[in-house]
């Protein structure tokens, strides 16, 4: 229900969200906000789903991802009941798999406990798994329309700029977060944590922020003092490790491939791949059977959250009655480099690349 509550909001709010019914970006999963003051309601699945697709990944790249799965599965139900494998499979490419599985987890327990219906507040929500107190938020502001405040890289550049924040992510997270609670309206949160979002989008953006067309020109203190581009400040990173690893394309007369399903725990858990050594600093060859395996000779790079990775890439013809230690063939025909991990299909890329 929308709050009726007579606290008017702070004209930064009034502003935005001003400026949010002339400017908001068509998406998807979104309900315009025309639409929403006509009284159409978002579907919390249809939110939920694009909160998590939305975690660290571009507007961009989630849209045809998130197309897939309404489609194949148009409800939380359709979801819970879905092979892991065809999730998993259909995930590919997005990263960060553990959520993929946190995904479905949440479906089957939204279906299984909560009668696949979503719970309506951020304290609820954020006992599901895979929901932080971020998507709790997000989710509880646009599917529910509560204030709950959101916060996420977006938002806190726009905060540290309002503000003229220069304190160093992350040790400013409170200080942004305690004006990300001030300033969220009790009239349409949920169009305006979108609206915060849009804001950060396409105006206020990381390198040039265009500040001459914000909405929030005239109240931004980091404009007016002149250091808007050089806001949020942030304490720099280590500097990533680089691992290194081995990996076996191994191939039948008739095109089965060997493959292998990763274990759920650990990085590219339940996803796809070719079998291989671990990744550290020395790896040792760990080949899946014996035979007479050809370095391709290029290098594999890849990176992840915490590493960079290299892998040598080896490829070789198995016999048709070979029985691996490791891995099971899948016919090519019901192959799809699509369903594997980036870092999977960079390798098949390779290996296709390099038969010409
Ligand atoms: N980033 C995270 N959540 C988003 C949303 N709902 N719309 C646009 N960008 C987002």
């Amino acid at each position: 229900m929308r709050d009726t509550s007579p606290c008017p909001p702070r004209p930064e709010a009034a502003a935005l969200l001003d400026w949010y019914d002339r400017h908001a970006r068509d998406l998807p999963w979104r309900v315009s906000p025309a639409d929403r003051a006509a009284g159409v309601v978002p579907d919390p699945y249809r939110v939920w789903l694009s909160e998590i697709m939305l975690q660290q990944t571009t507007v961009a790249a989630v849209k045809s991802y998130f197309e897939r799965f309404t489609q194949l599965w148009p409800r939380v139900q359709d979801l819970a009941a879905a092979d892991d494998a065809a999730v998993m499979g259909e995930w590919a490419g997005l990263g960060y798999y553990a959520r993929a599985r946190n995904l479905l987890k949440c479906a089957r327990v939204v279906t299984d406990v909560h009668g696949g219906v979503f719970p309506d507040t951020a304290a609820d929500l954020q006992a599901l798994p895979g929901i932080g107190p971020y998507t709790a938020g997000a989710i509880a502001a646009i599917a529910f329309d509560r204030p709950a405040p959101v916060m996420d890289g977006n938002v806190e550049r726009v905060m540290a700029r309002l503000f003229d924040i220069h304190t160093p992510l992350p040790a400013a997270k409170p200080e942004l977060r305690a004006q990300v609670e001030a300033l969220t309206p009790d009239h349409r949160p949920g169009d305006y944590a979108q609206a915060v979002m849009d804001l950060g989008a396409t105006i206020c953006t990381p390198k040039s922020p265009a500040c001459g067309i914000c909405p929030w020109r005239d109240p931004c203190r980091a404009r007016i003092n002149g250091c808007a581009a050089d806001l949020p400040k942030k304490t720099p990173k280590k500097p990533k490790p680089t691992r290194h690893g081995h990996i076996y394309l191994g191939h039948r007369p008739d095109g089965a491939l060997l493959l292998e399903r990763r274990p759920d725990k650990g990085l590219l858990g339940g996803m796809l791949g070719w079998p291989g050594s671990d990744w550290d600093l020395a790896p040792e060859p760990a080949p899946p059977c014996a035979a007479d395996w050809r370095d391709l000779g290029a290098e594999l790079r890849h990176t992840f959250t915490h590493f960079h990775l290299i892998l040598r890439v080896w490829v070789a013809d198995l016999p048709d009655d070979i029985r691996p230690e490791r891995g099971h063939f899948v016919a090519r025909r019901d192959f799809r480099p699509s369903d594997l991990p980036t870092v999977m299909r960079k390798a098949f890329d390779l290996w296709k690349g390099n038969q010409g």
